[in-house]
């Protein structure tokens, strides 16, 4: 097994753990004889010098993996960059979201720093980052509070960490539930929660890309002021269109990922 199957493996144990509802629709989608390929994987993290997208993304780089395209998504303060295996196809993408931290409150950046300040980044691995959960300890609520009420994604970060915020299933690759549709007939017989910003299925065939999202799960944590569920992660589902030449479109659509990243918001949407 190559290193970077290792890799991905550990991530994706690490992921499971956090979110046994993605192993349980993986496993049912396998016992109907399908054949699962990762169409790309999602990380978040905080745009500090040690923890950005390029300091993050070193092993990825190391091992085959080139940058194709940056994003930027206004509202939520994020920037985003995706990568792909120069020649192994069968590689899923990788999209790499980091917060912009200085264009929040002073109060937000104080607790992001301290957070940051209190990692010892020099001796971070940082071949193991991208499956290194939380690098700091002693969660405050209140912090976790004053971060959620600025950017649901700096609250996930913080009770996150380093760690796959989603795994996307290619439908593209799907044999019986290989179309949008189809699938999430599927996962609506199956009662899994839907993410519905937006509607279900974000993007089009015009657009190139669909994509449908479950809604995160959640997991009860320690607090140094006392134990709160909050959200983990989220299996994603995405179907790719050819363009006109034939090629399959390889890229991201920034008002779809928009919608996407609030499958971490803690909210009843049915
Ligand atoms: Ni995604």
């Amino acid at each position: 097994m190559d290193t970077i199957d290792i890799f991905f493996e550990t991530l994706w144990a690490k992921y499971t753990s956090e979110n046994p509802l993605a192993l349980k629709i993986h496993e049912s989608l396998i016992s109907e004889g399908e054949n699962i390929v990762n169409d790309h994987i999602a990380l978040r993290t905080f745009n500090f010098e040690m923890c950005g997208i390029d300091k993050i993304s070193s092993y990825l780089i190391k091992n085959g993996y080139e940058e194709i395209e940056e994003y930027f998504f206004i509202e939520k303060k994020l920037h985003a960059k995706h990568y792909q295996h120069k020649t192994n196809k069968n590689h899923p993408l990788i999209f790499i979201s980091e917060l912009e931290v200085e264009k929040f409150s002073d109060k937000f950046i104080a607790i992001a720093k301290s957070l940051y300040n209190s990692v010892d980044w020099s001796n971070v691995n940082y071949d193991k980052i991208l499956y290194s959960g939380l690098l700091w300890q002693n969660l405050n609520y209140n912090k976790y509070k004053i971060l959620k009420e600025e950017s649901q994604y700096a609250a996930w970060f913080y009770t996150n960490g380093f760690s796959a915020n989603h795994f996307t299933v290619s439908i593209n690759k799907l044999k019986k539930y290989n179309t949008t549709e189809k699938l999430t007939q599927f996962l609506i017989n199956n009662k899994i929660k839907l993410n519905k910003s937006g509607g279900i299925i974000k993007g089009s065939e015009e657009l190139l890309l669909e994509q449908l999202s479950t809604m995160a799960e959640s997991k009860e944590l320690y607090f140094t002021d006392g134990k709160h569920r909050v959200p983990t992660c989220f299996y994603e589902f995405a179907y790719r269109y050819n363009y006109k030449n034939g090629n399959e479109f390889r890229g991201f659509l920034t008002n779809s990922a928009d919608k996407i990243f609030e499958s971490t918001n803690l909210v009843d949407n049915d």
